[in-house]
């Protein structure tokens, strides 16, 4: 467990095992104005150590010395680089990568002292490097890493203020409930998929339900989904033993307009997604299970706004699927009603996330009317060839609703990058034998997929989230202090500041 702290108190009174200090590259006068009133020779040491260049403050560089003296036992020195490329995502890394030091040199208490008069951004950026940075999904290792030593069951970490200790704490605090839902979604959505069932997801819900009180969570079963009509996900359902799962999570915050649904999220679940009877080349298929990415971020955001209060009502649909070959699978060339009405032309059983996006989608407008849709889902292999794996795939019928989230993307460093939805691409899905087929060729391959989508979605301003290549760290992947192999809960941090802008409770 990580514990975050505002503590106004000067440094050369704070009692710590280790504090850990700024150094830029191109400025060293600013460490010599923190280090003001320490002990003489512990200053001498440190300016010893920097003018020998044993230090040089380059980015991300870290050197400890011992001070064999009260306040602090060591100081951490942390390269900050050049003073005027320092942003909130280099401060995100930097607070990683400070974290991982302190673990590694065995301390469970530490402290902080900013380099600078603190803001709001400081501090949400020092909080979010840490505690993400520290997450480990090691429930399945008999032995943990050097376990006695490198895990501390408290890590206690002090940021220093010189004023307005209360409010700092208050971001701090604010700040630590959304990377714990970001962790929680991590957790999840690396899960092993012998493990994670829909119905293990389904109960993931229902227990969200039970621990927040403005939390309800129905799961709609396969039986009341053929009556309803959700024939996509019963389709894609049908090859696994595992019976599909539909969860809707209703989050009520706004107790003055019970009606109004701001927002309403759908994440793609599929616990397991071989392919189907289209079945997948065996060559890490092992990673498909992170295809229930899209539908673990969303329990993830509906566990955060609930946990922060926030005042709004939002909407988390997951349809959750195990995607199987058997003989009662769907097949290439079945047609499907879907929820709307529209007839799709199966033709590939691998395109089968459009399939239980499309009926989630339609049901929850029709169902909950609401101002706003955002999809988030391991949609296409074509997305990782068009933007790589450090960006996500983003589509949109709606620049105003774009916009707000690329505005927060930019806070966030959760980057997104618009691909067009033009009408010419419709022509590619368009299907001989019904309305429209599952697939659109090798062409576009994304922007087909969310051609399907909006077949789907009527006038409501949309986002399509393809986070295919940003869900788990792959194959080119930046490596990142903050986000250590895995699951990296891709998008929830945004879409949990974008309620929480959008309902006025920053
Ligand atoms: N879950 C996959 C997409 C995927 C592949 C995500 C690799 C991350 C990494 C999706 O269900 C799928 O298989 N899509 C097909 C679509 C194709 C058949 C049109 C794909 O991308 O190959
Ligand atoms: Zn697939
Ligand atoms: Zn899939």
């Amino acid at each position: 467990m990580v514990k975050l702290i505002a503590e106004q108190i000067p440094i050369t009174s704070k009692q710590t095992p280790l504090v850990v200090i700024g150094v830029f590259e191109d400025e060293v006068e600013g460490l010599m104005k923190v280090l003001d009133g320490i002990s003489a020779p512990v200053v001498e040491m440190v300016e010893r150590v920097v003018k020998e260049k044993e230090h040089t403050g380059s980015f991300g560089s870290s050197c400890i010395v011992h001070c064999f003296t009260s306040p602090m036992d060591r100081i951490m020195l942390l390269g900050l680089g050049q003073k005027k490329s320092l942003d909130k995502e280099k401060i995100r890394v930097l607070a990683g990568k400070a974290a991982a030091r302190a673990i590694e040199i065995n301390v469970s208490e530490y402290s902080i002292k900013p380099y600078t008069q603190l803001t709001k951004d400081f501090v949400e950026a020092v909080c979010e490097g840490t505690c993400l940075s520290l997450y480990k999904f090691d429930q399945y290792l008999s032995q943990k890493t050097g376990e006695s030593l490198h895990d501390p069951p408290l890590l206690k970490i002090s940021l220093l203020v010189d004023r307005d200790r209360e409010e700092w704490q208050r971001v701090l605090d604010k700040t630590k409930i959304i990377i714990d839902a970001v962790n929680f979604g991590r957790d999840l959505a690396n899960l092993p998929p012998n493990e994670c069932s829909p119905e293990y997801l389904a109960r993931v819900a229902l227990d969200l339900s039970s621990r927040h009180p403005r939390i309800s969570t129905r799961i709609i079963e396969r039986y009341e989904m053929e009556s309803l009509g959700l024939n996509g996900i019963v389709a894609v359902g049908m090859g696994s033993n595992k019976p599909p799962k539909l969860v809707i999570i209703e989050y009520r915050g706004n107790e003055g307009s019970s009606t109004t649904v701001p927002f309403l999220f759908v994440g793609k679940a599929v616990t397991f997604d071989t392919g189907g009877i289209s079945i997948k080349p065996s060559e890490r298929m092992d990673e498909m299970k992170f295809d229930k990415s899209g539908g673990c971020d969303v329990l993830a955001i509906m566990s955060g706004l609930a946990k922060l209060e926030v005042k709004a009502n939002v909407i988390g649909i997951i349809p959750c699927v195990e995607n199987m070959p058997s003989s009662s699978s769907y097949r290439p060339g079945d047609i499907l009603r879907m929820y709307n009405g529209k007839t799709v032309e199966v033709i590939n059983t691998d395109a089968e996330g459009r399939l239980i996006l499309a009926d989630s989608i339609a049901y929850g407008i029709e169902k909950y009317n609401p101002n706003s849709v955002i999809d988030l889902a391991t949609l296409t292999g074509a997305c990782i060839v068009a933007l790589g794996s450090n960006i996500a795939g983003a589509l949109s019928n709606s620049p105003e609703l774009f916009a707000k989230l690329r505005q927060i993307s930019e806070k966030t460093n959760e980057k997104f990058w618009e691909l067009p939805l033009y009408p010419e691409f419709s022509e590619q899905i368009r299907s001989k034998f019904a309305d429209i087929k599952n697939i659109g060729g090798r062409a576009g391959g994304t922007i087909t997929a969310a051609i399907f989508l909006s077949n789907f979605v009527n006038e409501t301003p949309w986002i399509h989230l393809d986070i295919a290549g940003t869900a788990w760290t792959q194959d080119g992947t930046w490596d990142k202090s903050y986000n250590p192999k895995g699951a990296t809960g891709f998008g929830i941090r945004s879409l949990i500041r974008l309620v929480l802008d959008e309902s006025g409770s920053r």
